[in-house]
């Protein structure tokens, strides 16, 4: 699953325009309500996630605040995928450290994949963590915030966002794979489909109540089957259902060429896939188990291609994996200039405890890592760049994600899944129709709405 953010929430319940000195209420909040700010790292698994603590809290009767400063309760929602990734909460939790000694935020809960992690633990002490939770025990937060103890529960089956314009659905959790560097298997488990009445079900539910973007979440989300049904058959029916739908992330052996060509066939689902290669060259393929070699992952894309001409490419690329040598370097260059891809997620390989490649040796210099980051992230953005100027004069249909900030504008997706630039005051969940004005490597930029 791609990630990189750490994402701050958009649906802000309560805004405090000043911050509030210790013991005092932020604005906006009810005399005597609690507070609460949830922080999420990492990927849409995660942010999701969030979304199903929030319902908790909310419930609880808490008021959602945006600051640490504000907040009495405070959870960390976190990524365990990276070592950057945990370094970064250890920062935050020394600073909500410093809060409670100032009587601010009184208690902190730790979740998410660190939660599940062995290491969760040894923070847990360092730092005093009122509660960790796992990936698979979300559902023991509602005890800690006052809700009636929840049976145990399967986390897609604990309601996530209702009503908002876009929402994650989960398919499935986990993952069957054991790629020599991640650190998934260990804290997410193996993988676990939901039935797809299930899944039928909550996309109805959330397309009634006024949902109009669905993604379907997994880790291998195209891994997902049961009961005789595989993906490419769920997809077929979460199309018909929704108006506008979305998936992510895909495992190359699971892609099914039916799959692909469903995208380019309905109209509803956004022509942009994101399949992670993590390397062109097959002897990093082979030491990584991802199970494919490069060429299997050429004839998917072409398949990709000619199904939708009109679609966008993303990927994940991992450099300085241990043993890559320059020609396994000079193959991922070439394979990235074979596939043009859109846009890719580069990442530095960083040795996760407990995983094969942690153990390896044979460890690529930090300044070798650094070039071939540079070099890939230039191939990749180059590409981009020339593919998005073909964009440029075509007049898009773009559905606003965000709604505009001061600037006035806001931003949205062409259904291509291209990310846009866009000046409307309309708002998230809204059409607009626009002429694409000029093109960076990231975004389109488009002119007023034609009306
Ligand atoms: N080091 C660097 N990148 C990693 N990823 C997963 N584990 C690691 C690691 N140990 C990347 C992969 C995956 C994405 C979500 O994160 O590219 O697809
Ligand atoms: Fe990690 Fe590989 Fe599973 Fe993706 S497929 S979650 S990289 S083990």
């Amino acid at each position: 699953m791609s990630e990189t953010v750490e994402t701050p929430r958009t649906v802000t319940p309560v805004r405090v325009s000043r911050k509030p000195g210790p013991g005092e209420r932020p604005r906006g909040v009810p005399e005597g309500a609690r507070t609460a700010c949830i922080r999420t790292f990492g990927c849409q698994m995660n942010v999701h996630d969030s979304d199903r603590m929030r319902r908790m809290i909310l419930e609880a009767g808490y008021a959602e605040v945006q600051s640490y400063e504000e907040a009495d309760l405070v959870i960390l929602n976190t990524c365990y995928v990276r070592e950057n990734a945990v370094d970064r909460v250890r920062g935050h939790l020394g600073e909500l450290n410093r809060l409670r000694r100032e009587g601010r935020v009184k208690k902190v809960a730790l979740t998410g994949c660190i939660g599940a992690s062995a290491e969760s633990s040894q923070l847990q002490r360092q730092y005093g963590i009122d509660l960790v939770l796992g990936t698979h025990n979300t559902y023991e937060l509602a005890e800690f915030v006052g809700l009636p103890t929840m049976r145990e529960t399967y986390t897609p089956d604990l309601p996530g966002t209702e009503g908002e314009h876009s929402a994650f659905v989960t398919i499935m959790t986990g993952c069957n794979y054991q790629c020599s560097y991640c650190i998934v298997p260990t804290v997410r488990g193996r993988m676990v489909c939901r039935p797809m009445r299930n899944v039928l079900e909550e996309v109805e539910q959330l397309v009634e109540s006024g949902t109009s973007y669905v993604t379907l979440l997994g880790q291998t989300v195209d891994a997902w089957r049961h009961d005789g049904k595989r993906f490419c058959d769920l997809l077929e029916r979460v199309a018909d259902a929704a108006p506008r739908v979305w998936f992510t992330t895909s495992h190359p052996s699971n892609m099914e060429d039916r799959t692909l060509r469903l995208i380019g066939d309905r109209e509803t689902i956004v022509k942009r896939l994101h399949l992670p290669v993590q390397s062109g060259s097959d002897r990093m393929l082979r030491i990584m188990h991802r199970g494919y070699k490069a060429e299997r992952y050429r004839r998917k894309i072409e398949v990709f291609r000619e199904a939708v001409p009109d679609g966008t490419l993303s990927t994940d690329i991992i450099v300085g994996h241990p043993g890559e040598t320059e020609e396994d370097h000079e193959q991922t260059l070439k394979l990235v200039k074979d596939c043009g891809f859109d846009s890719a997620y580069i990442f530095k390989f960083s040795p996760r405890e407990g995983t094969e490649a942690a153990e390896l040796g044979d460890s690529v210099p930090a300044d070798v890592v650094q070039r071939r980051f540079l070099e890939v992230l230039r191939a990749v953005e180059q590409n981009a760049f020339t593919r998005n100027q073909c964009k440029v004069r075509s007049v898009e249909e773009i559905y606003v994600r965000h709604g505009s900030t001061e600037d006035g504008k806001a931003i949205g997706e062409t259904w291509s899944g291209h990310a846009v630039h866009v000046r409307t005051d309309a708002r998230p969940g809204e059409y607009v129709k626009a002429r694409i004005e000029s093109a960076g490597p990231h975004v389109l930029y488009a002119g007023e709405p034609i009306t």
